[in-house]
């Protein structure tokens, strides 16, 4: 639902990959050394750069630096970056390396970092698997291509959890790889009927009722973009599918009022459709314990609902974002069958 930005000369060879077939099997080369998980692409014959993208339309060289930072998927601008001995953090100047992402504020949306740390500050506080976040002040990220900083003032940093302190690499999948679905297609051809079949299958109780919290979390927050590349299995190791853990939980009905989940829940889709049956239409379909579907969902409606009200007033948020969560919550029928 963010608009994509990305910087003119990365634009330009995208277009131009099209028609190109060196271009595009180049922007692979270039893309695919630091690529989440542990996949990576190597050039066959030499790391040379060929002279179709050596130079840009206008005639003016690229600037292969800048071009290496852009590996990572998603909507937001964002940057690999490592921890910095003066407790900031530095985006490394072959674009490659780093055990944290950054986010940086996004052109469109008011304070998104400042959205997406409270929700998943929340998350970790209900138990959900978090990696180490954080909001850095934009002057803290030394390496940043020129101008960033006129996007804002801070930006939302959260561990690489496909990175090992070693340098070791954990192999990660979203659910479009999983269901073969291209990028396009995040907001539709599955549902989260389909990815709780996959985890029944692929994982264990713990990850089941995980998926299950995420699920319930998401809604009560009014998050409408947990689309399929925003679930991921991971492969600790090498072998062994489990849910990977939270990412990119962000309240979208502060900015789209009356927004709806990306996708599906089993049948239906308004954040307001979740209730006990649509649950057990998902747990029959995707073979999941429904009792156990169940009791999670409503221990966790509750727990939430008395973090939140604690939490609320503490959490750094906008004011926006607040009330947009308490004028979704009464509407919710998992909310009115607790309360
Ligand atoms: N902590 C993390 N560790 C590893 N990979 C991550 C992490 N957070 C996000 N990603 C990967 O980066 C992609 C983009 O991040 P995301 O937070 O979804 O950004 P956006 O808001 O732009 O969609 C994700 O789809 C996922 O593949
Ligand atoms: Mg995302």
């Amino acid at each position: 639902m963010f608009p994509f930005s990305m910087s003119r000369f990365m634009a330009s060879l995208l277009a131009r990959s099209r028609s190109c077939p060196v271009i595009a099997a180049f922007l692979l080369w270039a893309l695919g050394q630091d690529l989440p998980g542990a996949v990576t692409i190597t050039p066959a014959n030499g790391d040379v750069w060929p002279p179709e993208v050596a130079q840009s339309e206008d005639g003016t060289a690229l600037d292969r630096d800048n071009i290496l930072r852009f590996s990572l998927a998603g909507v937001q601008l964002k940057f690999s970056a490592l921890e910095s001995a003066s407790g900031g953090l530095t985006i490394p100047a072959s674009g490659m390396g780093g055990d944290w992402i950054v986010k940086l504020p996004s052109r469109e949306d008011t304070g998104v970092p400042e959205n997406e740390f409270p929700m998943m500050h929340l998350a970790s506080l209900l138990g959900l698997d978090v990696p180490d976040i954080g909001l850095i002040d934009i002057d803290n990220i030394s390496g940043l291509p020129e101008g960033m900083q006129r996007l804002g003032k801070t930006a939302f940093k959260i561990r690489r959890f496909d990175r090992q302190a070693n340098g070791e690499r954990v192999h990660m999948e979203d659910f479009a790889q999983v269901f073969s679905v291209y990028s396009d297609d995040k907001y539709k051809r599955a549902s989260m009927r389909n990815i709780a079949s996959v985890i029944a299958s692929e994982t264990n109780d713990r990850d089941i009722r995980e998926f299950i919290r995420r699920l319930v979390f998401n809604t009560l927050i009014g998050n409408g973009d947990m689309h399929l590349k925003n679930w991921s299995l991971i492969y600790p190791d090498k072998r062994n599918a489990a849910l990977a853990p939270a990412y990119d939980f962000v309240s979208t009905i502060a900015y789209i009022h009356g927004d709806s989940f990306a996708l599906k829940y089993s049948r239906k889709r308004e954040f307001a459709d979740l209730d006990f049956d649509e649950l057990s239409h998902l747990a029959a379909k995707a073979t999941l314990p429904e009792k156990m579907v169940i009791d999670t969902a409503r221990e966790m409606t509750a727990e939430f609902l008395s973090h939140w009200a604690r939490e609320k007033k503490h959490l750094p948020m906008l004011e926006g974002v607040r009330t947009a969560i308490d004028e979704l919550l009464p509407t919710l029928p998992l909310v009115t069958a607790v309360s």
